[in-house]
């Protein structure tokens, strides 16, 4: 388990953090029988994160307690996490989860499945749990599509309804170095985008291949290689979404997408200064936005072009 990854454990007391996603690509092939799209996205772990506190306590229950107080409920997906570990091992002890938000909710980052990743670690970790790679990743899949990509976190192309995960190794672009991310002030239902995609917005899959090779070959990565099937409906449905690209397209980025399914939307910069101007401008404006980088899940960094 990477060091990133590693839950600490003091004393009575389990910590982990749980960090957030963007796509780099996402391409919907089809739509399913089962409902679900079947996708190829290629994603990569950003050092935005949560902070997740683990405590045994002796009510029998699972209590959460978020910064966020709309997140203090049982239907939290870190919650649901520790329910299904305490079930699948007929656990009778209850467990307290500390919750400090960062990453901003439905939001297209992957809070929500990148918390419960990081408490189904945590729990094996701590509890020497007898699971095999392939139990944590099936119970992964039945509380989230992405929640098996963070498990490892990364670089990985996902396939499937998300939960096929083969981690990509990479040198990390240059023009990707610094990534802003801004989350206007909506929330969006991963199920209404996916609802509401029309199939003259499914791809081949194309993008993703492409930027895999790109990545994988060094052949060098274009920022045109982003891309994200569910960009155009959203932008298209939501004022707010559109506003925002416009406004950081104006204030320097040169190329900014949709990350899942939105509202976050980030822009990649190759040099700091130009990253924080577009903060500074961007917050001034009183736009929600993080600096942030891709973090590797083997040493809790990336290595650079
Ligand atoms: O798997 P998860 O619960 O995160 O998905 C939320 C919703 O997003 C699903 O109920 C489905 O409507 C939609 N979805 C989809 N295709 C995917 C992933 C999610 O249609 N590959």
């Amino acid at each position: 388990m990477s060091q990133a990854q590693q839950a600490q454990i003091s004393g009575e007391a389990c910590f982990t953090r749980a960090y957030a996603k963007i796509n780099l690509t996402l391409d919907v092939l089809n739509r399913r029988p089962d409902g679900y799209h079947q996708l190829a996205t290629v994603m990569q772990t950003v050092d935005l994160h949560d902070t997740i506190c683990l405590t045994i306590t002796n009510n029998q229950r699972v209590q959460v307690d978020c910064s966020n107080p709309a997140l203090s409920n049982n239907d939290n997906l870190a919650a649901r996490a520790v329910e299904m570990v305490r079930q699948r091992f007929a656990l009778r002890q209850g467990v307290r989860i500390e919750l400090i938000k960062r990453i901003p909710m439905a939001a297209g980052l992957g809070g929500g499945s990148s918390d419960a990743a990081s408490v189904l670690r945590a729990l094996q970790q701590w509890w020497q749990l007898p699971l095999s790679a392939s139990a944590l990743l099936n119970m992964a899949a039945t509380l989230g599509s992405d929640v098996p990509f963070f498990l490892t976190g990364g670089l990985a192309l996902c396939e499937g309804r998300g939960e096929q995960v083969t981690p990509l190794s990479h040198r990390w672009p240059t023009p990707l170095r610094w990534l802003l991310l801004l989350k206007p002030a909506i929330s969006l239902s991963t199920a209404v985008v996916f609802r509401d995609l029309p199939a003259s917005d499914y791809t081949d899959g194309t993008y993703s291949k492409t930027l895999c090779s790109a990545l994988q070959e060094g052949s060098g990565l274009q920022l045109e290689h982003l891309y994200n099937s569910l960009e155009r409906g959203v932008l298209e449905r939501y004022p707010a979404v559109s506003q925002a690209k416009d406004d950081l397209l104006g204030a320097g980025a040169t190329v900014v997408r949709l990350s899942g399914s939105g509202p976050t939307l980030y822009a990649p910069f190759a040099e700091l200064s130009s990253a924080l101007q577009a903060l500074n401008h961007m917050q001034s404006q009183g736009y929600e936005v993080y600096l942030s980088r891709a973090i590797n899940s083997n040493t809790g960094d990336v290595s650079q072009d």
